[in-house]
Parts: C-alpha cells; sequence; structure tokens
C-alpha cells in the first residue's frame, strides 16, 4: 500500500479495518434485526468513512442523519462540556438511534452527545466506535460495538485527522514527529 510520506507507520490497513467493518455491520444486522426504526446517526467528521463503508453491508432499514459536537481539539483543554454545533435534521422520538463514531478516547464526547440525543425520546440509543482507545477514558463508557481496539496514540487516517488533515488516507497510523506541531 502506498504510505503518505509523513506517515511514520501503518497500524492498520485498508483491508484489516474493512473487515472489522464488516464484522460491525454483521453485529447492526442481529442487533437491529426486529426495529422497526433504524436511525444511524454520525458523529461529523470523523465518522464518514466508517459510516460509508459500514452501511454497504447493513441489511436493516435504516436512515441516516449527522451531528456535529465542537471537538476539544479546537479547545485548549478538555472542559467535560461540549457544544451542539449542527443539530440533527430528523426527529428520533420513537427511533432506534445507532451512533456512528470514529474513535473514543476520553469519552467525553460520547457521554455529552448521548445525554444530549436522550432529551429527544429515542426508543433505544446505543454507540457503534471503530475505535476505542480506553486508556485515555476520563468517564466510564464502554460503546456497544468496537471495531478496533486501538493502543494510546495519536492516530490518522480513515476519518481521523490531525489539525483537519489526512481524513483521506484509506489506512490508519501516527504521523512522523516532524509533521506534529504544537
Ligand atoms: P473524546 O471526547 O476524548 O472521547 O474524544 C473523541 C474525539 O476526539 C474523537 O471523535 C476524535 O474526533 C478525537 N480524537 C480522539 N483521539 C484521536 C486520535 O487519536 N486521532 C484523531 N482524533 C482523535
Ligand atoms: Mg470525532
Amino acid at each position: 500500500m502506498e504510505q503518505d510520506y509523513r506517515v511514520e507507520k501503518i497500524l492498520y490497513t485498508q483491508e484489516f479495518i474493512e473487515n472489522k467493518i464488516k464484522e460491525v455491520a454483521q453485529w447492526i444486522n442481529e442487533t437491529y434485526k426486529d426495529s422497526k426504526d433504524l436511525a444511524l446517526v454520525g458523529l461529523l467528521k470523523g465518522s464518514i468513512l466508517f459510516l460509508a463503508q459500514l452501511i454497504k453491508s447493513v441489511k436493516v432499514d435504516h436512515t441516516i442523519d449527522f451531528i456535529v459536537a465542537s471537538s476539544y481539539y479546537g479547545a485548549s483543554k478538555s472542559t467535560g462540556t461540549i457544544k451542539i454545533v449542527t443539530d440533527l435534521a430528523h426527529d428520533i422520538k420513537g427511533k432506534d438511534v445507532l451512533i456512528i463514531e470514529d474513535i473514543v478516547d476520553s469519552g467525553i464526547t460520547i457521554v455529552k452527545v448521548i445525554e444530549y440525543l436522550k432529551t429527544k425520546q429515542p426508543t433505544s440509543i446505543r454507540v457503534a466506535s471503530l475505535l476505542n482507545k480506553s486508556a485515555k477514558r476520563k468517564v466510564e463508557f464502554t460503546p456497544d460495538k468496537i471495531g478496533i481496539e486501538v493502543p494510546d496514540l495519536f492516530l490518522i487516517g480513515y476519518g481521523l485527522d490531525y489539525q483537519e488533515k489526512f481524513r483521506n488516507l484509506p489506512y490508519i497510523g501516527i504521523l512522523k514527529k516532524e509533521f506534529i506541531k504544537d
């Protein structure tokens, strides 16, 4: 696989990631086989590649919607509060909601998003995260379905960014130190 010159190491190849995504899709097909109204809610922007790849293998009827929550990488420090920058376009009342997330790190974002979405009275609410970085967890939370358990490293690619770039890489890797500026 061709590797971007700024990438130190590829941790997960496209093939590996996409096999894991198929397993997530199978979990969805099983978990929601009797669901009347499944709504997948992608957390932008990190979840775009995961969601796009995922739904190719989801057989249960569903709708797709998106939510944008402010990321703590934009602020100086994690405050434990998030802002809903762009809300859902459709009502989720009475629906089975599955949040699609790229990575759960401290857990602060996802816990706050769940708290917020619950006020909209969905029937159920679960989380499928492509990656889970449990080493830095600050709040108690485990996604209902995890694609890959990852080590405590700053990852880029397959939707994950460093300063809004590298989301397009078809693999997940780490950056060379010389390209990380603080
Ligand atoms: P949390 O609130 O700490 O769980 O942060 C979750 C968000 O931080 C994710 O949705 C990502 O957008 C971002 N994030 C956390 N870890 C990484 C990483 O290793 N690379 C890129 N983005 C990350
Ligand atoms: Mg994210």
